[in-house]
């Protein structure tokens, strides 16, 4: 018997109907793809996302205080996780956000933020996943294009999820 929280127990960054079927059925049956949660501090969020980079803990409520920040602005920010269902511990996580622009008919971007997979979980498509379900996002919420920077070493990754080098990053730090 699973042990995960089901969906409906859950405060949810944005509505599962932005979530596609179709990643959910490629998904091993263990494995569960959805937003966001409230709650989600306590699931390993920020330990998936320390895979990343230095990840500093600012405690739950603060973690809490910029979920709903982020939820505040509205059809912005679609935050989505990989939830192992039987230790109900994340393994996975990702973000999109979608740019408002003048120019394109008034068109938006989708900007692919912040991949992470557990160590122990990579090199099993989970990463792959991820990239399917917020493209799907970015897609459906009528983006004509989704980008993303990365590095080098994960330039072959990107290029199996279907995306393609072009132009330069530029980058100033504060
Ligand atoms: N070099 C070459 N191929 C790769 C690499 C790599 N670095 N990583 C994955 N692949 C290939 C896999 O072999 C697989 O190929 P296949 O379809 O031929 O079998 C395909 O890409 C899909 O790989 P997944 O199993 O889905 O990859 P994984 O679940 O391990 O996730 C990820 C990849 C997200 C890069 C993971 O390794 C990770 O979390 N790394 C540390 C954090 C990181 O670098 N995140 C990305 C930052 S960029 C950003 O956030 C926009």
């Amino acid at each position: 018997m699973p042990s995960y929280t089901p969906d409906n127990k859950l405060d949810l960054f944005f509505s599962t109907d932005l979530i596609s079927q179709e990643v959910r059925s490629q998904l091993h049956p263990d494995v569960h793809l959805r937003p966001l949660a409230s709650s989600d501090y306590h699931r390993g969020h920020l330990d998936v996302l320390s895979v990343l980079t230095v990840v500093s803990d600012p405690g739950e409520s603060e973690w809490v205080a910029q979920f709903n920040r982020m939820k505040s602005a509205p059809s912005t920010y679609y935050p989505i996780v990989l939830v192992d269902k039987n230790s109900d511990k994340i393994i996975g996580a990702g973000c999109v956000f979608i740019e408002r622009k003048f120019l394109r008919g008034l068109g938006s971007v989708g900007h692919i933020e912040d991949i992470a997979v557990d160590k122990n979980q990579q090199g099993k498509k989970l990463g792959l996943r991820i990239i399917q379900a917020l493209t799907y996002v970015s897609e459906n919420s009528g983006c004509y294009k989704t980008i993303l920077n990365c590095s080098d070493a994960n330039i072959p990754f990107y290029q199996k999820c279907g995306f393609e080098r072009k132009e330069n990053e530029m980058a100033k730090y504060a």
